[in-house]
């Protein structure tokens, strides 16, 4: 499979990190006391600092409508902070800076969590349209660059589809196949495996690992699949509401961690310090049973 991705010499845009000559430092994106709401009336990332290092599989990990998407919005500077920086490869990210913001994204590639794919153009167009729009390669390199980006998601024979032939799983991939048209140094991945049955579960982490090994790239996955993350991470973050960090370390550590949040969190189970059910009421007095 190796000989199927161009990004490995740096074919478009490679950089010294690609090359194994780091000087850079090894943390590619560090959220820096980062404070954030959508509004003043709540805020949704409270005080979070994080860092993500450069060639590593991170995930985060956290219940639905904790952050998760909001953090990766604002790391590609689709939002600002309120309090507190991005920092991308060592540059703060400002997202009033328009140059700087196309420079970085360039950099960037995303699979969205509700896969955004044009749904009236064919799996190969999908695939170009990063390209075209970025670069002016000509059109027979395009066209060899998009079927080796599908060839490496297993997806070339599927290059002639539309959109709207293609099932589930495979819009995953194809998905994929776009986020890494521009050979980017950051990948980030919001719920990849949503929806996917296992089998399909299985290749998209297997996939996010090889593609995050060959490239030398730096991934982010964002998920609430503890053991697909956990199978292929080297790092692990579990946040809570209000983006608290629970615990974070190598699944390992956090395997065998005996805080009683972590546990719950890794484990899946149903209560602990985490309550299944928002407070309330004794039972019997909301059905009238007690005096
Ligand atoms: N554009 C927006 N405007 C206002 N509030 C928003 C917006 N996007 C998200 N929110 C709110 O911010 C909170 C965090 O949302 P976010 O999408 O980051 O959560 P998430 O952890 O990605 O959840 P999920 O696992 O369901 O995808 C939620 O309460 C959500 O309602
Ligand atoms: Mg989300």
């Amino acid at each position: 499979m190796r000989e199927c991705f161009p990004f490995q010499q740096g074919f478009l845009g490679g950089t010294s990190a690609r090359l194994g000559i780091s000087l850079a430092s090894d943390t590619f994106i560090e959220i820096d006391h980062v404070t954030f709401g959508y509004d003043a009336s709540r805020t949704i990332l409270d005080d979070i600092s994080l860092k993500f290092q450069r060639g590593k599989v991170t995930a985060i990990l956290g219940g639905s409508g904790c952050g998760k998407t909001t953090l990766m919005r604002l790391i590609g500077g689709v939002h600002a902070a309120d309090k507190g920086r991005v920092i991308f490869d060592g540059e703060v990210v400002d997202t009033r800076d328009q140059d700087q913001l196309y420079r970085l994204r360039r950099r960037l590639g995303m699979l969205f969590q509700f896969g955004a794919l044009f749904t009236d153009l064919t799996v190969f167009e999908n695939v170009a349209f990063p390209m075209r729009e970025h670069t002016t390669l000509p059109e027979p390199m395009i066209r060899d660059l998009v079927l080796m980006k599908l060839n490496a998601v297993g997806l070339r024979g599927a290059a002639g589809l539309r959109i709207s032939e293609v099932s589930g799983g495979m819009a995953r991939r194809i998905a994929l196949a776009r986020a890494i048209a521009l050979d980017p140094e950051l990948i980030m991945y919001d719920e990849p495996f949503a929806g996917l049955d296992l089998i399909s579960m299985g290749v998209a982490a297997k996939l996010i690992r090889t593609l995050n090994d060959i490239t030398g790239a730096t991934s982010l996955v964002v998920s609430h699949d503890v053991p697909e993350c956990m199978a292929i991470s080297d790092h692990v973050v579990l946040l809570a509401t209000q983006g608290r960090i629970v615990a974070q370390g190598t699944p390992a550590e956090l395997m065998a961690s005996n805080d009683p949040e972590t546990r719950q969190f890794v484990r899946g189970e149903p209560d602990g310090p985490v309550k299944f059910h928002y407070p309330a009421p004794k039972i019997a007095t909301d059905f009238g049973l007690t005096a």
